[in-house]
């Protein structure tokens, strides 16, 4: 099981502290099967990387151009961010596709770039709440996730998180019914694209995940984890949703 925070653009180098406390529970998430990570802001991520260097607790950036390098001022490459020291990076994130207008097709090309670089890719994808209500939430996503899916060569590694736009940030999440049928569309999806491969995706839940709702969430079929975005700002609440994981 992974369980990944996202801190979106939040921290600042006093922000270091709450990844070292969660850097110290590592271990002991590793040795009951749970890998922690954090995708700090680009600015700390280099340092971070080096504060929690020799624990499990691993990094990842949040996003990347599709370029290795060049006159793209203000934006950072797949290879920097493996250069900084992260294992992951996030592609397709829905801030990234609402707020700077990402298609799928430019996601895809990130997510492919992260790979050649020897980063693992955590592929985002989810609806808008006007699509759930009209019954095309399966449709949209397994569309995105078509459109946004990388060639996977045989030991690339890829992480999907499904992320239902309504329900980052708000506190909402969909029913746990809905959830078994998206996940298992999207398995099916990626069993019939990938064959025997699919064992090697994960599958990752992100929106309003807290220490309340993250024991139902991950005894769901096909979920293997959690992508946590405000939950995972301090180490106490980050640390109380590894709490109900273990127990
Ligand atoms: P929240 O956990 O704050 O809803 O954010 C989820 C998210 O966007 C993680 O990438």
């Amino acid at each position: 099981m992974l369980l990944i925070g996202n801190w979106k653009m939040n921290g600042l180098a006093t922000a270091l502290g709450e990844a070292e406390t969660i850097a110290a529970a590592a271990e002991a998430a590793l040795q009951q099967g749970i890998q922690l990570a954090l995708c700090p802001p680009a600015t700390l991520l280099r340092t971070l990387s080096h504060h929690v260097a020799g624990t499990p607790l691993l990094t990842g950036g949040q996003d990347c151009h599709v370029e290795h390098f060049g006159a793209y001022t203000g934006d950072i490459s797949a290879a920097m961010i493996k250069d900084a020291g992260a294992h992951y990076v996030i592609v397709g994130h829905s801030e990234r596709r609402q707020n700077h207008h990402e298609t799928s097709m430019l996601v895809q090309r990130k997510a492919q770039t992260a790979i050649e670089v020897g980063l693992v890719p955590i592929l985002c994808i989810g609806e808008h709440r006007s699509q759930r209500d009209v019954g095309q939430a399966e449709s949209y996503v397994l569309g995105q996730l078509q459109a946004s899916l990388p060639e996977l060569g045989s030991n690339a590694q890829i992480i999907i998180a499904y992320e239902p736009i309504w329900a980052v940030g708000t506190g909402l999440v969909p029913s746990l019914a809905d959830l078994s049928s998206m996940y298992q569309a999207i398995f099916s999806f990626l069993e019939t694209r990938l064959g025997n491969k699919v064992n090697s995706v994960r599958l990752l839940y992100g929106g309003s995940v807290t220490q309340n709702n993250i024991s139902d969430l991950v005894k769901l079929n096909h979920i293997d984890g959690a992508l946590v975005g405000g939950a995972s700002l301090t180490a106490a609440s980050f640390l109380s949703i590894l709490n109900e994981v273990c127990n």
